[in-house]
């Protein structure tokens, strides 16, 4: 299985030269690199969503940061995910912490856009972790949350689901207390398949990628990603930087 590498460049490149400065560096950056075993998928602000998905070939995929779970219709502001598919993207995000922060997304909403993404075959990456205040707790969230966002999500739909492991506290965080250690990220990677196993059955629960996600850099995308065993990460701050993004792919890669 190849190992996934995502770049969630939230809500940066503010500008068209920020977008053509951002694509132009990230082409020269991967050029001869060998990175063969993983797949890259960029993930930029909806406006800039058809531009990248020209710009690059099989080598980067690209996905939404979030969708609506309606196709079309009197709906002010939201993109549908058929919008996001026919303008070329493959992947989206669901279920982003901050997106359940500041736009009080809840489980239920997460697994209305699941479904509608799954339907018209984008891959959505549903994003899991525990808060501050709950990590000691986290498994009873990380479990309340799958439990929610993938009701009725069925076996043969579940292959295309990629699950991330975002533990609230280490997200775009540069204090080291605040990166989880190998055996925190393989403790929560066991409940998550425990529980893929449970619901999906053995075979299909190995399908699933498993990612982590939360200030990822070169500097210890070892141990979030390779130690632990994860089946990739999810690179936000650092994605920003194509030089640092690339170098983690290179790591991560072997
Ligand atoms: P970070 O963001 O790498 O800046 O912590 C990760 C994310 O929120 O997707």
């Amino acid at each position: 299985m190849s190992k996934l590498i995502v770049g969630n460049l939230k809500m940066n490149l503010i500008s068209l030269l920020e977008r053509e400065g951002y694509l132009k560096s990230f082409k020269k950056e991967i050029i001869g690199k060998k990175i063969k075993n993983i797949q890259i998928v960029l993930c930029p602000p909806m406006i800039h969503l058809e531009a990248f998905c020209k710009s690059f070939g099989k080598k980067v995929s690209i996905g939404s940061q979030n969708i609506f779970w309606e196709r079309s219709g009197s709906f002010t502001g939201e993109i549908s995910p058929s919008m996001v598919k026919n303008a070329g993207a493959e992947y989206t995000l669901a279920g982003h912490s901050e997106r359940r922060r500041y736009f009080r997304e809840d489980n239920n909403e997460i697994n209305l856009k699941l479904f509608s993404a799954l339907k018209v075959g984008l891959k959505p990456i549903l994003c899991v972790g525990e808060n501050k205040s709950a990590r000691e707790g986290g498994s009873a969230v990380i479990v309340s949350q799958l439990e929610n966002c993938l009701e009725k999500i069925s076996g043969a739909k579940i292959e295309n689901v990629i699950i991330c492991y975002e533990p609230v506290w280490a997200i775009s965080s540069n204090n080291p207390d605040h990166f989880p250690t190998a055996d925190d990220i393989m403790s929560a990677k066991l409940i998550i398949k425990k529980f893929l196993v449970k619901k999906y059955g053995n075979k299909n629960a190995h399908k699933v990628k498993i990612i982590y996600g939360g200030s990822v850099s070169s500097l210890i995308a070892k141990e979030v990603c390779l130690d632990p065993g994860m089946d990739g990460v999810l690179v936000g701050r650092e994605s920003l930087v194509p030089y640092e993004f690339i170098k983690i792919a290179e790591i991560i890669n072997g």
